[in-house]
């Protein structure tokens, strides 16, 4: 059985970069440093994906030092990753993801693992980045992953760029638009909004002894609006330095 999940779902998803290097050194002459993968792991932790075998017997908790929960242990086997990220200076501008690296092991090709990764990715990128659109390069030779971009997602070819690869070999730079997968944010907040005003709508009966009673204002709980989420500029997340009078 194959699991796809994030890779950021794991406790300690840093014990499972190792594993993911040696499935692309086994597929790809394109290889990264441990510390690549590990900056995609950190910076973009929803975009990377991996295809990993379901342990016999399922996941069980660690009994190392780490103490219970501690799955590094047991880790299970990778057979397949998406390794992908926002474009940190898109040249047009365009916020938009990138696929750096992308493989499945020869035991478990044409499952549609490729497919279901590459799909996860694309969505993560449009929900929580709001990517304009997804690129990525491929060896013109590469037939396979060629009709999985072409064939199976719809990528298009953007352009060819010449030599790309360290062997000297071409490479199409394929893009696919993401903006319909976008998520519809006002009509989430319109239906939040609904959703608040059918629960104080809604009937709580009578008070029960006193801890139910709600006349007396002393005692009720006292309701703070805070903002959150998006609503706050950067500004507001920033750590302050205490020892300072603030300005
Ligand atoms: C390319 C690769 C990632 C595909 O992985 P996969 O899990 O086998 O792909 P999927 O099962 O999801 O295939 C989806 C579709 O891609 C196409 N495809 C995949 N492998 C193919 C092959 N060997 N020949 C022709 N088409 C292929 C098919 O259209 C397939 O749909 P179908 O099975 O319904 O016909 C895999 O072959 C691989 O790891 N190759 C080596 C590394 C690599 O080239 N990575 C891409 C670098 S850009």
């Amino acid at each position: 059985m194959v699991d796809i999940v994030p890779l950021s779902s794991y406790p300690s998803y840093i014990d499972l970069l190792p594993s993911i290097q040696t499935c692309n050194i086994t597929n790809l002459p394109e290889n990264y440093f441990l510390k690549y993968y590990l900056y995609h792991a950190l910076t973009w932790p929803q975009l990377s994906f991996v295809a990993v075998v379901r342990p016999k017997g399922g996941y069980k908790a660690g009994t190392s030092k780490a103490g219970a929960g501690d799955l590094s242990g047991n880790y299970p086997k990778v057979v397949g990753y998406v390794l992908a990220k926002m474009e940190e200076e898109p040249t047009d501008g365009m916020q938009h993801g990138h696929i750096t690296s992308l493989s499945v092991m020869r035991t478990h090709r044409r499952l549609g693992i490729a497919e279901r990764l590459m799909r996860m990715s694309q969505k993560a990128m449009a929900e929580s980045h709001r990517a304009n659109y997804v690129s990525l390069h491929v060896r013109m030779s590469n037939v396979a992953a060629l009709r999985l971009y072409r064939d199976t997602l719809g990528f298009e070819v953007e352009k060819v760029e010449s030599k790309y690869y360290a062997d000297g070999e071409d490479a199409y730079a394929m893009h696919l638009n993401l903006q319909s997968m976008w998520m519809d944010w006002k009509a989430v907040e319109a239906r939040d909004k609904e959703n608040e005003k059918n629960d104080d709508a809604q009937d709580e009966g009578d008070a029960v002894g006193d801890l139910g009673k709600k006349d007396d204002a002393k005692d009720q709980e006292k309701m703070v609006k805070v903002k959150v989420g998006r609503g706050l500029g950067v500004g507001e997340l920033v750590e302050r330095n205490e020892s300072q009078p603030s300005a």
